[in-house]
């Protein structure tokens, strides 16, 4: 089983917003916006990552949130659109989680736009578990389970937190306990970082805030790979369950959207996990180099099976 991994894709659309909708936060985002990132995060290399993922023959693609930048209907059409011109059988073959950003505003928030665009991605094979927010939410597929968090929360201006509800962690712990995940590969898909992400500096307003709770139930079900987005930078950590038994990874490969860098670890990049008889056998990591070369294989990592 191979799984695609993009996130961050930041898509900037206007569309024909009502002016009340920029008396709030998004006046400062939308500055932001026009003054500094419209350029650097681009729809065309999310178009030029998805193809690369068909070429690899991925049997799934798992999108870790921020997939807007002002939480706008107009961006989520826009990126909604991408998913099902670009992904053949996307409902079947696509999973989509929401980022701070696509909580943008409380407004966002209240009208479920989020989730109301990806509907048909955030369908669960175990609705018994799944809130009326429709978190989390779990697929099944050939020996792997992929359980989709809900890390978004509509924060004050300058802010980035995110928090995995009280009700969402106990309902996850409840679906991890179920014996038909047993057996299989679990990988959880959650926005936000669980570990303190070294090279930021304001790491306090944009953290989980219950990271600690969070990691801890996962350590202790025996999640085996979490991959997350919001750092817009690689990374791949080991710790270990709990129980004793084996690893978490926790994985991120950036923002795929964007379309230039300075340090390759912050450029746009999608990762492939490959996931063999119930292991994580290595991680493929790709970079986009730029509209002449595209992405390229830009890193490897392969695990041994110790357990
Ligand atoms: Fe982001
Ligand atoms: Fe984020």
């Amino acid at each position: 089983m191979k799984i695609g991994h993009i996130s961050d894709l930041h898509i900037f659309r206007l569309g024909n917003p009502r002016i009340s909708e920029f008396f709030n936060k998004r006046l400062l985002g939308g500055v932001n916006l026009l003054m500094n990132r419209t350029e650097e995060h681009s729809v065309g290399v999310v178009r030029e990552a998805l193809t690369h993922l068909q070429k690899h023959d991925v049997d799934h693609i798992a999108i870790t949130g921020d997939v807007t930048n002002l939480a706008l209907d107009a961006e989520f059409a826009a990126v909604a659109e991408v998913i099902a011109e670009d992904i053949p059988d996307a409902a079947q073959r696509v999973s989509v989680i929401p980022g701070n950003h696509d909580y943008y505003t409380k407004d966002a928030v209240r009208a479920r736009r989020f989730e109301t665009h990806f509907a048909p991605y955030m369908t669960s094979d175990l609705p018994s578990y799944q809130l009326e927010t429709g978190y989390p939410f779990c697929k099944l597929r050939d020996g792997v389970a992929i359980v989709g968090l809900n890390s978004g929360i509509a924060t004050p201006w300058f802010f980035a937190t995110g928090e995995v509800s009280e009700q969402e962690l106990e309902a996850t712990e409840a679906l991890l306990d179920d014996p038909r995940l047993e057996d299989r590969f679990v990988v959880v898909m959650v926005h936000h970082h669980l570990v303190p992400f070294e090279h930021s500096r304001v790491e306090y307003t944009r953290r989980l805030v219950n990271a600690e709770a969070v990691l801890h139930t996962l350590r202790d079900k025996d999640v085996d790979l979490v991959i997350h987005g919001h750092n817009h930078h690689f990374a791949t950590i080991e710790i270990p369950h709990l129980t004793g038994n084996g690893v978490m990874r926790i994985c991120e490969a950036g923002s795929t959207s964007m379309s230039t860098y300075s340090d390759p670890k912050f450029g746009g990049k999608y990762n492939i996990y490959h996931i063999e008889d119930g292991h994580l056998d290595r991680v493929e990591t790709h970079l986009y180099e730029g509209e002449d070369l595209g992405f390229v294989h830009w890193r490897e990592r392969t695990f041994e099976k110790t357990f």
